[in-house]
This record gives C-alpha cells, sequence and structure tokens, in this order.
C-alpha cells in the first residue's frame, strides 16, 4: 500500500483533474485519473453496441477486454486491448453516457478494485474522482474536495474544448454540466460528496496555480 495516499474528489469540471496532475508531480508522486477508468469502460461498451443500461453487458466488457492504466508518474495513459484511447476517451459522446456505467453498482465496486491494486504498487499516489475519500480510499492520509459555482465550471469546460478546435455554446455545457452533478450526487453508490473529513475548497475565484499550492501548503503541514 503506497505510503501517502491525497484524494481529490469534486464536481465535473472542478479543475481536479489538472490540480491533482499538478500536486501529484510536486509531490513526486503517481497521479491516477479514476474518471478515465468510467470513460475507457463507457467508450469500450459504446464500440461494442452493448446496451448501456445492461449491467450484464458491461461487466462483460469491463471482463473481456484488456484495460491499462498506466500512470507514468503525473501523466495516466489508458489503452484499451493494447490501443491508446487517453485522447478518445475525452469525448463529449463518452462524457455524455459515462453515467450509465458510474451508476451500475457491480461494476464500481470492481473499479474500485482495480483502483486499489493501483495504489498498492504505487509509493505516493494522488487519486481524483468523485469518491475517492468517500469509497475508494476512506483511510487516506489527506481528503480534498473541490467545487466552483456551476458558471464557473462552464466558462473552464468550454476553454477547454475551444482549446480542442471544439465549440459549445455556455448554455449547453452548464445544461451538460448540470445534469452530470445531478446523476453523480443522486446514484445510489459511490455519489458524489464531501467525505465527513475532506478539506472543502472553493475553486471559483481562484487560479489553478492558487489551488495548488494551498493544497500543497495543506500536505506539507500536515502530511
Ligand atoms: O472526472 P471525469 O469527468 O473524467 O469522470 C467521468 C465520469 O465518470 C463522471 O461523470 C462520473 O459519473 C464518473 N466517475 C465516477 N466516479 C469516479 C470518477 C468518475 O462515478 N471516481
Amino acid at each position: 500500500m503506497a505510503s501517502l495516499i491525497i484524494t481529490i474528489d469534486g464536481p465535473a469540471a472542478s479543475g481536479k483533474s489538472t490540480v491533482a496532475r499538478l500536486l501529484a508531480e510536486k509531490l513526486a508522486a503517481t497521479f491516477l485519473d479514476t474518471g478515465a477508468m468510467y470513460r475507457a469502460v463507457t467508450l469500450a461498451a459504446i464500440q461494442a453496441g452493448v446496451d448501456l443500461s445492461d449491467e450484464e453487458k458491461l461487466l462483460d466488457v469491463l471482463d473481456n477486454r484488456n484495460f491499462q492504466f498506466a500512470g507514468k508518474k503525473s501523466k495516466m495513459t489508458v489503452c484499451i486491448d493494447g490501443v491508446d484511447v487517453t485522447e478518445l476517451i475525452r469525448e463529449p459522446k463518452v462524457t455524455a453516457n459515462a453515467r450509465h456505467i458510474a451508476s451500475a453498482a457491480r461494476l464500481r465496486a470492481k473499479l474500485v478494485q482495480m483502483q486499489r491494486q493501483f495504489a498498492a504498487g504505487e509509493e505516493k499516489l494522488v487519486t481524483e474522482g468523485r469518491d475517492q475519500g468517500t469509497v475508494a480510499f476512506s483511510n487516506a492520509d489527506i481528503k480534498f474536495f473541490l467545487t466552483a459555482e456551476t458558471g464557473e465550471r462552464a466558462k473552464r469546460r468550454q476553454a477547454e474544448l475551444q482549446a480542442k478546435g471544439i465549440s459549445e455554446s455556455l448554455e449547453q455545457i452548464q445544461r451538460a454540466i448540470e445534469e452530470r452533478d445531478k446523476s453523480d450526487q443522486s446514484r445510489a453508490v459511490g455519489p458524489l460528496k464531501p467525505a465527513n473529513d475532506a478539506i472543502v475548497v472553493d475553486t471559483t475565484n481562484l487560479s489553478i496555480e492558487q489551488v495548488v499550492e494551498k493544497l500543497f501548503g495543506y500536505v506539507e503541514e500536515n502530511a
């Protein structure tokens, strides 16, 4: 088991991936993006043409394809059957359909198990998602929960998409974020919520660098 586990949970587009990656870099820790795991299973299920609401079929996809999540320090590469899908899993179609995989209880249990196995092979880990501090690593050394106002999160997501040449209206993005929040907060298993012992950080008026500094300062004092 890793000697230091830091969890960062939070809603869509709260900046947690970027912050977790940069914090991992500063701490010479490995970074685990658990959203990428849900996205990879979603992509594989779409490719297989299975009914996304059929949990048995989703479990078959997870069991029969070879998923590889390789953490190279602050970067994580995702492969399915040896094919690098790190970029493909970011497509809007995958984002919109990940909620099916996220609400399948037995599938979640398997992914949580994979996350713990991943942690077991690392010395220091910064892991981000929705349930890292509440379920996957309830004994983590330090837990953060990042929030930001929905409008601000929509702006950040729009800038991210624009950088990739994808143009979507702010209203459209905000609606999609609200739908994802609702689905993430209301599912029966591993719902999005701060752990009782999480430090909640509102990033609405903070730059990425400021958030990273804040978290890093806290880790230095408390780890
Ligand atoms: O963080 P990201 O947007 O990449 O996550 C994609 C989807 O995977 C989320 O909308 C959420 O439903 C799901 N997820 C989850 N639990 C995690 C990480 C992600 O349910 N630990």
